[in-house]
């Protein structure tokens, strides 16, 4: 394996921070990474917020599903789908003017889509660079969660989204690598449905790798592990309340 190799395969989610700070230039090495990655358009349609306020670190934490470690996290970063400042630039370009199209100042889950990919491209350079400086990170992905409670925090206009949030640092403690299951994740030229015999040989990998010493009372496999311990909780349902929000106000906001 060649160093980049090497880099991403030992990354694990960093949880636990040491004191060690961050250097000024560590993070602008971070933030030009992000920045140099691929992006629909070459729009760039995203922007980063830096939380540098220990007050809105501590709400955060609270906020986003009551994770504690977000507060101790030595730098946070949002990333946001952002066609906000597009909307402004078009409006400031008096796109009124433009012949031959037909015109429309309210961004669709087409432009959505594509902002939120070049967020978490954007984000995922970020981790890949902070990583390469011995420093760790952790996705947060409840910063969907609480829609109405966010968009205030951040002073989110209409046309952006919080997609993803990161929290860096120095590793506290060891970083036990993660397992990742790699069977039946790539498909040949077309979509391949799970037949029953690869569901079970799935769930028998998964459940070992996973909970190898059992699942614990009334829950039978690995399937009904995740059942109950996320699809069925009640943050899975305000991620999901709360997403739509962000959608219907992305979608059909009137400024
Ligand atoms: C979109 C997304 C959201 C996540 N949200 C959280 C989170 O809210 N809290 C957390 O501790 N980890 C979060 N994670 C980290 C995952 O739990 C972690 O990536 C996964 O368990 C695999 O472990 P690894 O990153 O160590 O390989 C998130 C990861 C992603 C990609």
């Amino acid at each position: 394996m060649n160093p980049t190799l090497e880099l991403i395969n030992a990354r694990s989610s960093t949880r636990v921070y040491a004191p060690a700070p961050i250097s000024d230039a560590e993070k602008q090495a971070i933030l030009h990474s992000a920045m140099r990655a691929p992006t629909a358009g070459n729009m760039m349609l995203y922007s980063i917020i830096e939380v540098s306020d220990q007050a809105l670190k501590d709400r955060l934490a609270v906020t986003c599903d009551d994770q504690p470690f977000v507060s101790k996290a030595p730098w946070v970063l949002i990333f946001v789908a952002d066609m906000q400042k597009w909307i402004d630039l078009f409006r400031y370009s008096k796109v009124e003017q433009v012949e031959g199209v037909e015109h429309r100042m309210i961004p669709g889950p087409g432009d959505l889509m594509l902002a939120c990919s070049d967020a978490l491209i954007a984000a995922q350079n970020a981790v890949v660079a902070a990583e390469s400086l011995g420093i760790g990170s952790c996705y947060i992905g409840d910063i969907l969660e609480q829609a109405e409670i966010h968009a205030e925090l951040l002073d989110l206009p209409p046309y952006t989204l919080p997609i993803g949030m990161l929290c860096f640092g120095y590793p506290g403690v060891e970083r036990p690598p993660t397992a990742h299951y790699e069977n039946h994740m790539v498909h040949e030229n077309t979509y391949h449905r799970l037949t029953d015999d690869e569901l079970t040989e799935v769930s028998r990998d998964l459940g070992q790798m996973h909970a190898p010493h059992g699942f614990g009372p009334g829950v039978a496999n690995i399937g009904q592990r995740e059942y109950k311990r996320k699809f069925t909780t009640d943050y899975m349902k305000d991620m999901n309340r709360s997403v739509q929000w962000w959608i219907d106000r992305w979608c059909a906001a009137e400024e």
